[in-house]
């Protein structure tokens, strides 16, 4: 398996004490569900909670910039330990936003984010820590491929390429997310986010998963079946789950599920397909500007 260099890299490993953990688990999953109804960046249950955001209002769930440290929500209160855990281990000043993301039998479908945001990309840093995750749960990303995030693994993942998350199961895949902004630097370096410098350790081993080689003809066999069920622009989210469950186990850039989505619509030679699925592709791997939408599904944006 070739792995070419990118900034998507393991950092570090957190150990928590699983029954605090557990209680904070706990507090999180009896929360009411803010409706993702109208979120186009999943399929299935995609649930997400802030924890420290812009406003410190917990039903705010914007990301946007601006140049103060994150405030603590509602939730980021009731969850003490996850809280101190971010205040004893992290970089609080340049953080803009803690959430925790539960994504079941479902994914987030490929994309390049800060797409809409500010010009200098090298200043935003993201990571990902697991809280509780199954096994069947994974993430992908452009230059780097499909790897598993383990529980306490901390996660820099290189978000303005072409990345994605799955979780093939019905069991939690919980996860703490840190936005850092350091815009206001020249060339800031990674290493900026940690307060605990002991924590940061690179020789932790990622879980990579090995994948089988894809032959030209058995993917040209696959897209032309999945032409002759297309017929509405609203099925061209199923094609892409399924374009991009198949990218699982097969070589395969996250970028060349738009190509074989893009593929699948002109194979249907219906006009209003093709032109719906390359607007997906630009949509979430091209570019967007601020508050863009896209009516992947029925109803989405029209409220
Ligand atoms: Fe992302």
């Amino acid at each position: 398996m070739t792995t070419k260099a990118t900034k998507t890299r393991l950092v570090g490993r957190i150990k928590f004490d699983n029954e605090v953990l557990r209680k904070d688990l706990e507090v999180l999953a009896g929360l009411p569900i803010i409706k993702e109804q109208y979120d186009e960046f999943s399929s299935g249950t995609w649930i997400n909670h802030s924890l420290w955001n812009r406003s410190g209002e917990w039903k705010d769930t914007q990301y946007t910039d601006f140049d103060h440290p994150a405030v603590k929500t509602q939730i980021g209160e009731a969850t003490a330990y996850l809280s101190q855990i971010i205040e004893d281990t992290f970089d609080v000043q340049h953080m803009r936003m803690a959430r925790v993301r539960n994504l079941v039998e479902g994914q987030v479908i490929p994309h390049i984010d800060f797409l809409e945001l500010s010009e200098k990309k090298d200043g935003y840093v993201r990571i990902l820590i697991p809280l509780e995750t199954c096994l069947d749960s994974y993430h992908t990303e452009e230059n780097f491929g499909v790897f598993r995030m383990r529980k306490g693994d901390i996660w820099i993942l290189e978000s303005t390429v072409p990345h994605g998350a799955h979780n093939l199961g019905s069991d939690n895949r919980c996860i703490l997310s840190l936005d850092f902004q350091y815009t206001d630097e020249e060339n800031p370096h990674y290493s900026r986010i940690f307060k605990n410098k002991a924590i940061h350790d690179e020789t932790v081993r990622p879980a990579l998963v090995a994948r089988t080689p894809l032959e030209p003809e058995d993917l040209e066999d696959y897209l032309n079946m999945l032409a002759i069920q297309f017929k509405d622009v609203y099925e061209a989210e199923q094609v892409l789950v399924k374009l991009s469950e198949m990218q699982l186990r097969y070589e395969s850039p996250v970028s060349d599920i738009y190509k074989n989505l893009v593929a699948v619509a002109k194979i249907t030679k219906k006009d209003e397909l093709i032109a719906h699925c390359e607007k997906m592709q630009k949509f979430y791997i091209g570019s967007r500007v601020l508050n863009e939408r896209f009516p992947l599904r029925k109803g989405l944006i029209e409220a």
